[in-house]
């Protein structure tokens, strides 16, 4: 059902790869709201054309390829997307994540210096960057909505999930100060939602993943959030209903960031007397 949340609003959309990637997702969602939407991705990533697709059925949102560790892609994104809008943008989701060291297994004690440098900068400094070169060239509308995914390792220790731990607590971090900064100069809110592990690439690049996201569901009380109500969750803080929530980090979760325990996971741990 739509309820035209997003009528008239122009975002970009980082970061669909295929049709299980979160940002998909919120393509769609933010497309059947009323939003017009310019879609990017690494240009490496869109080999597979599968993007096209994406932006076929969406009213054939232009796709426009950025690295978004490159200020240069960036600047010529921003660019390309105001003129196509003929004016500002509204919202952005940032949609991005990579570990080489996740890739090759390179366990977080004996990292490759030179990946986790690449880690933390496709994964947490490009939204810096995205930030940075939207302020410069002042690309956001007032009351504008940025919206970085990230992940509860940023709080608390996942062994798996390596080094992305480290480039999520950036990215959270990055969160809060270009929020302040933002937020006083244009009142351009940044926020960060924490979702619930998702059957995605980037997802499923994670060692144990299957098994951890069986646990996860376990751990929520709702159970797992899946893809489509995190697009949804995304659409609300694009919309105007969310316009004094800024420099937070969400959890969408179903309830997994709150919970010690459950009775489901305890029953597992049963003896017999
Ligand atoms: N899937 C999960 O379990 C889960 C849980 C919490 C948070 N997240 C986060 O959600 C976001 C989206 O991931 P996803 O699960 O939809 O997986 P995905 O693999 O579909 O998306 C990751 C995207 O990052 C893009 N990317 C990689 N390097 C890039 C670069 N240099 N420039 C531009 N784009 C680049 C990829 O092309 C891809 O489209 C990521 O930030 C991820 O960490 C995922």
């Amino acid at each position: 059902m739509s309820n035209q949340l997003l009528k008239g609003k122009k975002g970009i959309i980082f970061g669909a790869l295929n049709d299980m990637s979160i940002a998909w997702k919120v393509a769609e969602v933010a497309h059947a709201q009323g939003a017009e939407i310019v879609l990017t991705n690494a240009p490496i990533a869109m080999r597979m054309g599968e993007i096209n697709n994406l932006s076929a059925a969406i009213g054939n949102a232009p796709v426009i390829p950025a690295d978004a560790t490159s200020v240069e892609d960036l600047e010529n994104l921003f660019d390309k997307a105001i003129e196509h809008f003929g004016g500002k943008i509204d919202f952005v989701l940032h949609s991005i994540g990579m570990s080489p060291n996740v890739r090759k297994n390179r366990h977080y004690t004996d990292l490759k210096y030179e990946w986790y440098h690449q880690t933390l900068d496709v994964s947490a400094m490009s939204l810096h960057k995205t930030l940075h070169v939207a302020m410069e060239k002042d690309a956001l509308n007032e009351w504008g909505s940025v919206v970085a995914l990230t992940y509860i390792a940023a709080q608390r220790i996942f062994p798996d999930y390596n080094d992305m731990a480290d480039a999520k607590s950036l990215l959270e971090s990055i969160t809060r100060s270009f929020g302040y900064h933002y937020g006083t100069a244009k009142k351009v809110r940044v926020n960060t939602i924490s979702q619930s592990p998702t059957v995605t690439t980037a997802g499923s690049g994670v060692k144990g993943f299957d098994e951890f996201i069986s646990f996860s569901e376990q751990m929520s009380p709702l159970g797992n959030a899946d893809a489509e109500s995190c697009a949804n969750y995304c659409v609300a803080m694009f919309s105007d209903l969310t316009r004094y929530v800024t420099m937070q980090n969400l959890f969408h979760d179903g309830g997994f960031s709150n919970t010690g325990v459950t009775q489901s996971v305890i029953d597992k741990f049963g003896t017999e007397n």
